[in-house]
Protein backbone atom coordinates (compact mmCIF):
# COMPACT_ATOMS: atom_id res chain seq x y z
CA UNK A 1 0.00 0.00 0.00
CA UNK A 2 1.42 3.37 -1.04
CA UNK A 3 2.59 5.98 1.83
CA UNK A 4 -0.06 7.86 2.33
CA UNK A 5 0.37 11.11 4.76
CA UNK A 6 -3.04 11.64 5.14
CA UNK A 7 -3.92 8.71 6.57
CA UNK A 8 -1.05 8.35 8.76
CA UNK A 9 -1.78 11.77 10.53
CA UNK A 10 -5.40 10.51 10.48
CA UNK A 11 -3.95 7.73 12.52
CA UNK A 12 -2.11 9.91 14.89
CA UNK A 13 -4.57 12.31 15.08
CA UNK A 14 -6.29 11.32 18.78
CA UNK A 15 -3.61 9.47 20.47
CA UNK A 16 -1.51 11.30 23.34
CA UNK A 17 2.25 11.98 23.00
CA UNK A 18 2.93 8.59 24.83
CA UNK A 19 0.59 6.28 22.54
CA UNK A 20 1.80 8.25 19.49
CA UNK A 21 5.83 7.27 20.55
CA UNK A 22 4.58 3.29 20.88
CA UNK A 23 2.46 3.63 17.80
CA UNK A 24 5.32 5.17 15.79
CA UNK A 25 8.00 3.37 17.18
CA UNK A 26 10.23 2.07 14.04
CA UNK A 27 12.86 -0.50 15.35
CA UNK A 28 13.48 -3.20 17.77
CA UNK A 29 11.34 -4.67 20.89
CA UNK A 30 8.98 -2.33 22.36
CA UNK A 31 7.78 -2.86 26.60
CA UNK A 32 4.22 -0.88 26.78
CA UNK A 33 3.43 -0.41 30.03
CA UNK A 34 -0.36 0.64 30.87
CA UNK A 35 -3.18 0.20 32.66
CA UNK A 36 -6.83 -0.74 32.24
CA UNK A 37 -8.55 1.61 30.25
CA UNK A 38 -5.39 3.47 29.22
CA UNK A 39 -5.33 2.30 25.31
CA UNK A 40 -3.02 -0.47 25.21
CA UNK A 41 -5.82 -2.00 22.34
CA UNK A 42 -5.79 1.10 20.79
CA UNK A 43 -1.97 1.43 20.37
CA UNK A 44 -1.74 -2.03 18.91
CA UNK A 45 -4.36 -1.48 15.99
CA UNK A 46 -3.21 1.85 15.46
CA UNK A 47 0.20 0.67 15.16
CA UNK A 48 -1.20 -1.93 12.82
CA UNK A 49 -2.93 0.61 10.42
CA UNK A 50 0.23 2.96 10.61
CA UNK A 51 2.69 0.11 10.01
CA UNK A 52 0.71 -0.50 6.55
CA UNK A 53 0.55 2.97 5.69
CA UNK A 54 4.46 3.43 5.74
CA UNK A 55 5.16 0.62 3.69
CA UNK A 56 4.59 -2.59 5.78
CA UNK A 57 2.74 -5.13 4.33
CA UNK A 58 -0.35 -6.78 6.81
CA UNK A 59 1.12 -10.37 5.79
CA UNK A 60 4.55 -9.11 7.87
CA UNK A 61 2.11 -8.19 10.63
CA UNK A 62 1.13 -11.02 13.63
CA UNK A 63 -1.49 -9.46 16.37
CA UNK A 64 -2.56 -12.27 19.24
CA UNK A 65 -4.49 -11.50 21.95
CA UNK A 66 -6.39 -14.68 24.57
CA UNK A 67 -9.47 -14.81 24.30
CA UNK A 68 -12.35 -15.36 20.84
CA UNK A 69 -13.55 -12.35 22.25
CA UNK A 70 -10.48 -9.84 22.40
CA UNK A 71 -9.40 -11.06 19.05
CA UNK A 72 -12.70 -10.66 17.39
CA UNK A 73 -12.56 -7.02 18.92
CA UNK A 74 -8.85 -6.66 17.76
CA UNK A 75 -9.93 -7.50 14.16
CA UNK A 76 -12.92 -5.75 13.90
CA UNK A 77 -11.22 -2.43 15.11
CA UNK A 78 -8.22 -2.79 12.87
CA UNK A 79 -10.53 -4.05 10.12
CA UNK A 80 -12.42 -0.55 10.64
CA UNK A 81 -8.83 0.88 9.90
CA UNK A 82 -9.06 -0.92 6.27
CA UNK A 83 -5.81 -2.84 6.90
CA UNK A 84 -7.10 -6.08 7.85
CA UNK A 85 -6.82 -7.66 4.89
CA UNK A 86 -3.45 -10.57 4.87
CA UNK A 87 -2.72 -9.57 8.51
CA UNK A 88 -2.79 -12.53 10.99
CA UNK A 89 -4.98 -11.72 14.20
CA UNK A 90 -5.72 -14.77 16.39
CA UNK A 91 -5.54 -16.14 19.75
CA UNK A 92 -2.40 -17.88 20.84
CA UNK A 93 -4.32 -21.20 20.68
CA UNK A 94 -6.01 -20.18 16.68
CA UNK A 95 -2.50 -19.14 15.90
CA UNK A 96 -1.11 -22.53 17.22
CA UNK A 97 -3.90 -24.29 15.30
CA UNK A 98 -3.10 -22.68 11.99
CA UNK A 99 0.42 -22.95 12.55
CA UNK A 100 0.54 -26.56 13.07
CA UNK A 101 -1.54 -27.05 9.84
CA UNK A 102 1.23 -25.47 8.36
CA UNK A 103 4.83 -26.45 9.96
CA UNK A 104 2.80 -28.93 11.43
CA UNK A 105 4.03 -31.94 9.01
CA UNK A 106 7.34 -30.12 8.68
CA UNK A 107 7.84 -31.49 12.53
CA UNK A 108 5.93 -34.67 11.97
CA UNK A 109 2.14 -33.99 13.42
CA UNK A 110 -0.11 -34.47 10.74
CA UNK A 111 -1.58 -31.55 9.06
CA UNK A 112 -5.66 -33.51 9.68
CA UNK A 113 -5.17 -33.38 12.79
CA UNK A 114 -8.71 -32.70 14.99
CA UNK A 115 -8.59 -30.14 17.86
CA UNK A 116 -10.52 -32.21 20.82
CA UNK A 117 -12.78 -29.31 23.48
CA UNK A 118 -12.63 -30.02 27.00
CA UNK A 119 -15.55 -32.19 26.82
CA UNK A 120 -13.47 -34.68 24.60
CA UNK A 121 -10.77 -34.49 26.08
CA UNK A 122 -12.34 -35.73 29.47
CA UNK A 123 -13.89 -38.41 27.66
CA UNK A 124 -10.23 -40.01 26.44
CA UNK A 125 -9.31 -39.45 29.86
CA UNK A 126 -11.58 -41.60 31.44
CA UNK A 127 -10.31 -44.30 28.80
CA UNK A 128 -6.66 -43.90 30.02
CA UNK A 129 -7.26 -45.02 33.09
CA UNK A 130 -8.88 -47.90 32.15
CA UNK A 131 -6.18 -48.27 29.76
CA UNK A 132 -3.15 -47.61 32.29
CA UNK A 133 -5.83 -49.71 34.62
CA UNK A 134 -6.10 -47.06 37.42
CA UNK A 135 -8.46 -46.50 39.58
CA UNK A 136 -10.55 -43.67 39.66
CA UNK A 137 -10.66 -43.75 43.56
CA UNK A 138 -6.70 -42.79 43.24
CA UNK A 139 -7.49 -39.54 41.06
CA UNK A 140 -10.69 -37.93 40.04
CA UNK A 141 -10.49 -37.94 35.91
CA UNK A 142 -10.95 -33.91 36.41
CA UNK A 143 -7.99 -33.36 38.40
CA UNK A 144 -5.99 -35.60 36.48
CA UNK A 145 -7.01 -33.52 33.41
CA UNK A 146 -6.38 -30.38 34.95
CA UNK A 147 -2.67 -31.42 36.14
CA UNK A 148 -1.99 -32.63 32.69
CA UNK A 149 -3.10 -29.72 31.51
CA UNK A 150 -0.76 -27.98 34.08
CA UNK A 151 1.76 -30.40 32.86
CA UNK A 152 1.65 -29.52 29.45
CA UNK A 153 1.56 -25.78 29.45
CA UNK A 154 4.91 -25.98 31.21
CA UNK A 155 6.04 -28.25 28.12
CA UNK A 156 6.52 -31.77 30.49
CA UNK A 157 6.09 -34.70 28.89
CA UNK A 158 4.58 -38.26 30.66
CA UNK A 159 8.20 -39.37 30.88
CA UNK A 160 8.90 -35.75 32.62
CA UNK A 161 5.89 -36.32 35.28
CA UNK A 162 6.94 -40.24 35.87
CA UNK A 163 10.85 -39.16 36.78
CA UNK A 164 9.60 -36.88 39.21
CA UNK A 165 7.11 -38.55 40.81
CA UNK A 166 6.90 -40.14 44.36
CA UNK A 167 3.77 -40.94 45.82
CA UNK A 168 1.11 -43.66 44.50
CA UNK A 169 -1.14 -40.89 43.14
CA UNK A 170 1.96 -38.78 40.99
CA UNK A 171 2.99 -42.24 39.58
CA UNK A 172 -0.90 -43.27 38.48
CA UNK A 173 -0.96 -39.33 37.11
CA UNK A 174 2.25 -40.25 35.05
CA UNK A 175 0.60 -43.17 33.74
CA UNK A 176 -2.67 -41.99 32.96
CA UNK A 177 -0.59 -39.09 31.31
CA UNK A 178 0.77 -41.34 29.03
CA UNK A 179 -1.93 -43.50 27.70
CA UNK A 180 -3.67 -40.60 27.36
CA UNK A 181 -1.21 -39.24 24.84
CA UNK A 182 -0.98 -42.75 23.11
CA UNK A 183 -5.02 -42.05 22.77
CA UNK A 184 -4.94 -38.82 21.21
CA UNK A 185 -1.50 -40.07 18.66
CA UNK A 186 -4.03 -43.09 17.78
CA UNK A 187 -6.87 -40.96 17.14
CA UNK A 188 -4.25 -37.83 15.14
CA UNK A 189 -6.05 -35.72 18.11
CA UNK A 190 -4.48 -32.44 19.90
CA UNK A 191 -6.34 -30.88 23.11
CA UNK A 192 -6.12 -27.01 23.29
CA UNK A 193 -3.09 -27.20 25.51
CA UNK A 194 -1.43 -29.07 22.55
CA UNK A 195 -2.14 -26.07 20.39
CA UNK A 196 0.54 -24.30 22.59
CA UNK A 197 2.88 -27.50 23.70
CA UNK A 198 3.50 -28.72 20.36
CA UNK A 199 3.72 -25.04 18.40
CA UNK A 200 6.60 -24.30 21.32
CA UNK A 201 8.18 -27.57 21.03
CA UNK A 202 8.03 -26.93 16.88
CA UNK A 203 9.45 -24.10 17.25
CA UNK A 204 12.13 -25.00 19.87
CA UNK A 205 13.41 -27.83 17.82
CA UNK A 206 13.24 -26.42 14.48
CA UNK A 207 15.69 -23.19 13.74
CA UNK A 208 14.73 -23.51 10.15
CA UNK A 209 10.71 -23.78 10.87
CA UNK A 210 11.14 -20.78 13.53
CA UNK A 211 13.63 -18.69 10.71
CA UNK A 212 10.58 -18.95 8.01
CA UNK A 213 8.19 -17.71 10.57
CA UNK A 214 10.79 -14.45 12.39
CA UNK A 215 11.44 -13.36 8.10
CA UNK A 216 7.66 -13.81 7.95
CA UNK A 217 6.61 -11.70 10.57
CA UNK A 218 8.80 -8.61 11.28
CA UNK A 219 6.10 -7.15 13.67
CA UNK A 220 4.65 -9.53 16.37
CA UNK A 221 2.19 -7.40 18.21
CA UNK A 222 0.78 -9.02 21.72
CA UNK A 223 -2.32 -7.58 23.61
CA UNK A 224 -2.34 -8.50 27.26
CA UNK A 225 1.22 -9.82 27.12
CA UNK A 226 1.09 -10.72 31.26
CA UNK A 227 -1.28 -13.53 31.04
CA UNK A 228 1.10 -16.15 28.89
CA UNK A 229 1.73 -19.14 30.50
CA UNK A 230 4.85 -20.97 29.82
CA UNK A 231 4.47 -22.25 26.66
CA UNK A 232 2.43 -18.57 25.25
CA UNK A 233 5.62 -17.20 26.62
CA UNK A 234 7.72 -19.51 24.57
CA UNK A 235 5.59 -19.01 21.50
CA UNK A 236 6.13 -15.36 21.82
CA UNK A 237 9.79 -15.23 22.50
CA UNK A 238 10.54 -17.80 19.36
CA UNK A 239 8.46 -15.49 17.55
CA UNK A 240 10.13 -12.87 18.01
CA UNK A 241 13.77 -13.47 17.66
CA UNK A 242 15.47 -10.62 16.48
CA UNK A 243 14.79 -9.11 14.03
CA UNK A 244 11.41 -8.75 14.69
CA UNK A 245 10.06 -6.26 17.65
CA UNK A 246 7.70 -7.48 20.20
CA UNK A 247 4.48 -5.20 21.62
CA UNK A 248 3.73 -6.16 25.28
CA UNK A 249 1.11 -5.07 27.25
CA UNK A 250 1.69 -4.94 31.28
CA UNK A 251 -0.59 -3.80 33.66
CA UNK A 252 0.91 -0.92 36.15
CA UNK A 253 2.63 -2.00 39.48
CA UNK A 254 2.61 -5.50 38.58
CA UNK A 255 6.09 -8.13 39.13
CA UNK A 256 6.27 -8.70 35.45
CA UNK A 257 7.74 -5.28 35.19
CA UNK A 258 10.86 -7.46 35.48
CA UNK A 259 10.23 -8.90 32.41
CA UNK A 260 12.06 -5.65 30.93
CA UNK A 261 14.95 -5.84 32.50
CA UNK A 262 15.28 -9.22 31.12
CA UNK A 263 13.48 -12.12 33.69
CA UNK A 264 9.91 -13.45 33.98
CA UNK A 265 8.74 -14.09 37.96
CA UNK A 266 6.49 -17.04 36.50
CA UNK A 267 9.02 -18.56 34.19
CA UNK A 268 12.20 -18.92 36.38
CA UNK A 269 13.50 -22.03 34.02
CA UNK A 270 13.44 -19.56 30.70
CA UNK A 271 16.26 -17.90 30.66
CA UNK A 272 18.54 -21.04 31.29
CA UNK A 273 17.24 -22.27 28.38
CA UNK A 274 16.74 -19.80 25.96
CA UNK A 275 20.44 -18.13 26.78
CA UNK A 276 19.69 -15.87 23.31
CA UNK A 277 17.09 -13.81 25.32
CA UNK A 278 19.94 -12.76 27.62
CA UNK A 279 21.66 -11.22 24.82
CA UNK A 280 18.83 -8.93 23.25
CA UNK A 281 17.81 -5.36 24.49
CA UNK A 282 14.97 -4.92 26.97
CA UNK A 283 13.32 -2.70 24.85
CA UNK A 284 11.86 0.51 25.02
CA UNK A 285 9.36 0.99 27.61
CA UNK A 286 6.92 3.31 27.45
CA UNK A 287 3.86 3.90 30.05
CA UNK A 288 0.61 4.83 28.61
CA UNK A 289 -0.81 6.12 31.80
CA UNK A 290 -1.27 9.85 30.79
CA UNK A 291 -4.17 8.79 29.38
CA UNK A 292 -7.22 10.62 30.88
CA UNK A 293 -10.73 9.09 29.76
CA UNK A 294 -12.65 11.80 31.29
CA UNK A 295 -10.91 14.13 28.48
CA UNK A 296 -7.05 14.35 28.21
CA UNK A 297 -7.55 15.12 23.72
CA UNK A 298 -9.36 17.69 22.40
CA UNK A 299 -12.86 16.53 21.14
CA UNK A 300 -12.17 17.97 17.92
CA UNK A 301 -9.45 15.95 16.90
CA UNK A 302 -11.14 12.89 18.02
CA UNK A 303 -14.01 13.39 15.66
CA UNK A 304 -12.37 13.48 12.96
CA UNK A 305 -10.01 10.75 13.43
CA UNK A 306 -10.95 6.77 13.36
CA UNK A 307 -12.66 5.08 16.11
CA UNK A 308 -10.79 2.43 16.70
N1 LIG B 1 -6.08 9.12 23.21
C1 LIG B 1 -7.35 8.75 23.31
N2 LIG B 1 -8.33 9.63 22.99
C2 LIG B 1 -9.63 9.26 23.07
N3 LIG B 1 -10.06 8.07 23.46
C3 LIG B 1 -9.13 7.16 23.80
C4 LIG B 1 -7.73 7.44 23.73
N4 LIG B 1 -7.05 6.34 24.12
C5 LIG B 1 -7.98 5.41 24.41
N5 LIG B 1 -9.21 5.89 24.22
C6 LIG B 1 -10.49 5.19 24.44
O1 LIG B 1 -10.47 4.63 25.73
C7 LIG B 1 -11.12 3.36 25.72
C8 LIG B 1 -10.15 2.31 26.20
O2 LIG B 1 -9.15 2.08 25.18
P1 LIG B 1 -8.56 0.63 24.93
O3 LIG B 1 -9.64 -0.38 24.79
O4 LIG B 1 -7.60 0.73 23.82
O5 LIG B 1 -7.81 0.47 26.31
P2 LIG B 1 -7.14 -0.83 26.93
O6 LIG B 1 -5.99 -0.33 27.73
O7 LIG B 1 -6.86 -1.82 25.87
O8 LIG B 1 -8.30 -1.34 27.87
P3 LIG B 1 -8.39 -2.75 28.66
O9 LIG B 1 -7.53 -2.58 29.87
O10 LIG B 1 -9.84 -2.87 28.97
O11 LIG B 1 -7.87 -3.81 27.72
C9 LIG B 1 -11.59 3.12 24.30
O12 LIG B 1 -12.92 3.51 24.17
C10 LIG B 1 -10.67 3.99 23.49
O13 LIG B 1 -11.23 4.36 22.25
MG1 LIG C 1 -7.41 -3.85 25.74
Amino acid sequence: MPHSESQVAAILADLNDAQREAVTHRDGPMLVIAGPGSGKTRVITRRAAYLVHTGVSPHSILAITFTNKAADEMRQRIAALGVARGMWIHTFHALGARLLREFGPLAGVDPGFTIYDETDALRVIKEAFELADVSEGLLRPEQARERISTAKSRLQTPEDVSSVAQHHEQVALAQVYAAYEALLRQRNAVDFDDLLLRVATVLRDHPDITERLNVRFRYVLIDEYQDTNHAQYLIAHFLDLPPPEHLCHWRPGSEHLRLARGGHPQHPGVRARLPRRQDRPAGAELPLDEFDPAGGIASDSRQSAPAA
